[in-house]
């Protein structure tokens, strides 16, 4: 029997309901020495926490996370609110001794994930941010080919995380709705919302960014602010474009905005290198498009590999070969991983540690959209 790992979540939206989702299905499909146990749900509104726990099976609801981080039946902190909260959190319950899954971006801006990165290692706390993507199993599957050597020398990086959900100016920003446009609660726009994923699995396939050079934009300068009811400016880039050198290297270019007409979520990437090529899309997520070019010459082609196989990763746990799984998994195979890491002492990736080197990159790209000169990473 597993033993149970108690968890205690803060925050119930839409990363509340994809954590708690996962937490539930892990010990069906994988095989693990410990199973997350639904103890207690924090948010400030009782009678929604309520409801939430009803739906999902939380045991019990807290309204102040002070308190759940002071209970003794709790093992790990859940941080699903929004980014200003990350580092408050963070700090008390590494204090506190409780392990810590904490959602991405790490922190408001690195100078608070060096913070919490030393905080969580001088408390010795297990600690992972949710940078989902990197489970996807195409993803995985990228990775293991690019570390197996089958691209050869890396050239290029071409990442994009196009949305369109911003282009009114009649939609306010702050709130419990809206606080991704509210500079106070999120840090930054699409650069730490979309663009820190890009730059995590970026960093992630092919290692360390030296330098970068940013364009970024607010095309609605003034919206109404939900929490005071004035029209107040908007402190967030609602758009970016940078320029990358990586430490092997290769170029790369990143775009993200919330004003492409059209694009829901459209998560690409493409990596190119000697021997061959890698594209990804969020969109059709169960597929990785590789291009070898020692095959032989009149069957070179692009091949569009359906990630269903048994032999494909994290797919074994799943269904029957041909049969695809979608952007849910992605978190039961980090929350799988976690508790393999545990039960293995093996921390599980990213850590706040390694996290911070994608805050350190966005860091670097907001400071270069401001000064419009290249900035040096960290
Ligand atoms: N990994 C991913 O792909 C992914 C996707 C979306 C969001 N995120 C990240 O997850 C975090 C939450 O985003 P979301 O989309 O779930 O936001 P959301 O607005 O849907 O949910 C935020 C939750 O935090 C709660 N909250 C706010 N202040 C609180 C407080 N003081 N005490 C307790 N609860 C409080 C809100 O009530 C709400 O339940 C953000 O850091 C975001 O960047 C990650």
């Amino acid at each position: 029997m597993p033993k149970p790992l108690n968890i205690g979540m803060i925050g119930y939206g839409f990363m509340g309901r994809a954590h708690s989702n996962a937490y539930h299905k892990v010990n069906h499909f994988f095989d693990l020495q410990l199973q997350p146990v639904l103890k207690a749900v924090c948010a400030r509104d009782a009678a929604k926490a309520r409801a939430f726990a009803d739906t999902w099976g939380y045991e019990s609801v807290e309204p102040d996370w002070r308190k759940l981080i002071e209970r003794k039946d709790i093992d790990v902190i859940d941080i699903c609110t929004p980014n200003n909260l990350h580092r408050e959190i963070a700090l008390a319950a590494a204090q506190a001794g409780k392990m810590i899954l904490c959602e991405k971006p790490l922190a408001m801006n690195s100078k608070e994930g060096a913070e919490m990165a030393a905080a969580v290692e001088k408390a010795g706390v297990a600690n992972m941010v949710w940078y989902n993507y990197r489970r996807v199993p195409a993803v995985t599957l990228a990775k293991n080919l690019i570390d197996e050597g089958r691209l050869g020398r890396i050239f290029h990086y071409r990442a994009v995380f196009l949305q369109d959900w911003t282009i009114s100016t009649d939609l306010p920003q702050g709130g419990l709705a809206l606080w991704r446009l509210d500079v106070a609660a999120a840090g930054s726009g699409v650069t730490g919302d979309l663009l820190a994923h890009c730059i995590d699995t970026a960093l992630w396939l092919n290692g360390g960014i030296d330098r970068v050079t940013a364009m970024t934009e607010t095309f609605v300068q003034e919206r109404k602010h939900n929490l005071t009811g004035k029209v107040e400016p908007v402190g967030i880039d609602d758009a970016c474009a940078f320029l990358a050198r990586f430490k092997n290297g290769s170029l790369a270019t990143f775009e993200s905005t919330r004003y492409a007409r059209g694009h829901k979520a459209l998560y690409t990437f493409e990596i190119n290198g000697e021997k061959g090529s890698i594209q990804w899309d969020l969109h059709d997520l169960h597929r990785l498009s590789y291009f070898d070019h020692r095959d032989e010459g009149r069957l070179r082609g692009w091949r569009s590999i359906h990630i269903t196989d048994g032999d494909h990763p994290y797919m074994s746990k799943w269904w029957v070969p041909g049969l695809q799984i979608g952007y849910e998994h992605s978190f039961v195979h980090q929350v799988a991983d976690f508790l393999n890491g545990l039960a293995n002492n093996q921390p599980a990736s990213p850590t706040f540690r390694d996290a911070l080197e994608t805050q350190k990159v966005c860091d670097a790209v907001l400071e270069s959209g401001r000064t419009a000169q290249w900035v040096e990473v960290g």
